[in-house]
């Protein structure tokens, strides 16, 4: 079924402003640190550098990418690493950085990941996060947003592979009939 962008869920402005108190937090929580973010590609790019800057200390930054099998707008469950980091997390503080946080299997199986390769801490931040879809029970410890179990794209989020360069949250529609 082809989809069209629809209204506005969250907005540039208000992501803005949620991303500085995010930071701010951060910076509070890590003070005399200098965390590692790892952003989850692909639709966490857009957030995760946002956040790099708006964090008041030296971070760094680094991403892995993971495909759960499946298409359309729901994932599968059965998660894979397709691209690992580049840099040693060993005694780093670690915040892994995403962009929605749905059934919870993505991001329960980067913890158990990253877990093992021992870093000093490992905490998580997501931009959105869909609690009401949950399946497998995850600690997010920075939270942007808590939405709804609606599709949404934009800033980063596609829907095949569609919609990422969008400065707003938007939610994905069907298409009108014409
Ligand atoms: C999204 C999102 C998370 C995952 C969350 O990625 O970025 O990684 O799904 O779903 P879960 O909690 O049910 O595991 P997506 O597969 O859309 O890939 P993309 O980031 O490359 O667009």
């Amino acid at each position: 079924m082809d989809r069209r962008v629809g209204r506005i869920l969250i907005s540039r402005d208000e992501i803005a402003a949620r991303v500085t108190e995010l930071g701010e937090a951060i910076g509070r929580d890590y003070a005399g640190r200098a965390p590692v973010l790892v952003g989850v590609l692909k639709g966490a790019v857009v957030f995760t550098a946002d956040l790099l800057r708006a964090i008041p200390m030296p971070a760094a930054m680094d991403f892995m990418a993971v495909s759960s099998y499946g298409s359309g707008t729901r994932s599968s469950g059965v998660v894979r690493l397709t691209a690992d980091l580049s840099l040693s997390i060993e005694g780093r503080d670690v915040i892994i950085v995403e962009d929605v946080i749905d059934s919870g299997r993505t991001i329960s199986y980067l913890r158990r990941n990253l877990a093992t390769r021992h870093p000093r801490s490992l905490a998580l931040c997501g931009l959105l996060d869909k609690v009401s879809r949950r399946e497998v029970e995850v600690d997010v410890d920075y939270v942007g947003f808590v939405i709804p179990d609606e599709f949404v794209v934009g800033y980063g989020l596609d829907y095949d592979g569609r919609h990422r360069e969008l400065p707003d949250l938007a939610v994905l529609e069907p298409a009108v009939p014409a």
